[in-house]
């Protein structure tokens, strides 16, 4: 463990699907165990896509349980809500004063939405509202308010970490040295992860494992698995089955080899192939999955593990603000 400071947010979208879940939260709970952190639930950042408060609550506890009952830990890291702090609405107001609009025409996100309002034909802005086009800003002020030093994202947030770069630089240009320059670090890419019908696991193609669910649900999603026609005798390609690629995320190596040798046997058909990926992928996730029914059952608890979390975080946020405000105001 090093002394960095490790920040990172996520976002609030519902239960996450099994490809999100290795990719993207899977590695941030590794990281927990041996590096102090701060993570927070970004319910800010969906307020310029989401406009149902309901919908961001529950969202908000979705992904903090899930976090907590997959293994987070809560004793390294700093874990809240983004909208409980109130330093972070006022050093995006104070960084707005320093960052160039143009950096913000660039944003990917915001010439995504200019590309295809022109294809469409109609105003380049058409649909942009200023939570969208200011977002970068909102996601530098998380940065540089905890004074971070890595953060580890997605490859589609690394351009957002390198404003918080520049911005940072901009005010120090101007005001003296004050913020850290954070680094992001892109995980590693953990491959394709196969869904329901063989492409990319993606909520597009509607072709998506939930993390957590029901085990009757799961049951069924798996079942669905499309496969070749080959009989239960014939010999069979795991390299080619998305059964079989699934099934490498959650047994180990062991496991794998026994099942691949029972795939180039032949003599398993399809169906008890999916049962056996269903009975994995529903013993490693039983635990977790009681701790998650029992959280959101209980919502108290949630709210008191993310307002432990606040009040450390307001500690240093509090301290960053008051830098700001008297080399910006004078106060
Ligand atoms: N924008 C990020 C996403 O959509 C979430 C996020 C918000 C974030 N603030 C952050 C990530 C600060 C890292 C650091 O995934």
């Amino acid at each position: 463990m090093d002394d960095k400071i490790v920040l990172t947010g996520i976002k609030p979208t519902g239960m996450p699907h099994i490809g999100n879940y290795l990719g993207a939260l899977k590695p941030l709970i590794e990281m927990s165990q041996n590096h102090k952190t701060f993570m927070f639930i970004a319910d800010l950042h969906a307020l310029n896509a989401v406009h149902n408060a309901k919908e961001i609550k529950q969202h908000t506890y979705e992904i903090a349980a899930l976090m907590v009952a997959m293994g987070l830990n809560l004793e390294n890291t700093v874990f809240f809500r983004q909208s409980d702090i109130n330093e972070i609405y006022q050093l995006t107001e104070f960084l707005m004063n320093v960052t160039p609009k143009g950096l913000m025409n660039r944003a990917h996100s915001y010439k995504a939405m200019v590309e295809k309002n022109t294809e469409a034909g109609v105003d380049i802005d058409s649909g942009v509202n200023m939570g969208l086009y200011t977002y970068p800003v909102l996601m530098a002020a998380d940065i540089l308010l905890y004074n971070s030093d890595i953060v580890p994202v997605g490859k589609d947030q690394k351009q957002h970490v390198e404003f918080a770069r520049d911005i940072a630089g901009y005010f120090n240009n101007i005001y003296g040295e004050t913020f850290k320059l954070p680094e992001p670090v892109i995980g590693e890419d953990c491959g394709i992860i196969p869904g329901l019908d063989g492409r990319k696991m993606s909520k597009s193609y509607d072709n998506t494992i939930p993390l957590l669910c029901p085990s009757a649900e799961l049951k069924k999603k798996i079942m669905r698995i499309i496969t070749d026609s080959k009989t239960p005798e014939e010999p069979k390609n795991p390299d080619e089955s998305t059964i079989f690629q699934i099934y490498k995320l959650f047994a180990n190596n062991d496991e794998v080899a026994a099942l691949r040798k029972r795939f180039l046997n032949g003599g398993m058909g399809y169906g008890e192939a999916k049962t056996i990926l269903f009975e994995k992928i529903n013993s490693v996730l039983e635990k977790p999955r009681m701790e998650y029914e029992r959280l959101m059952a209980n919502p108290i608890e949630i709210d008191a593990i993310l307002e432990k979390g606040a009040e450390c975080a307001r500690i240093v946020a509090s301290r960053m603000v008051a830098k700001v405000k008297k080399k910006m105001l004078g106060l």
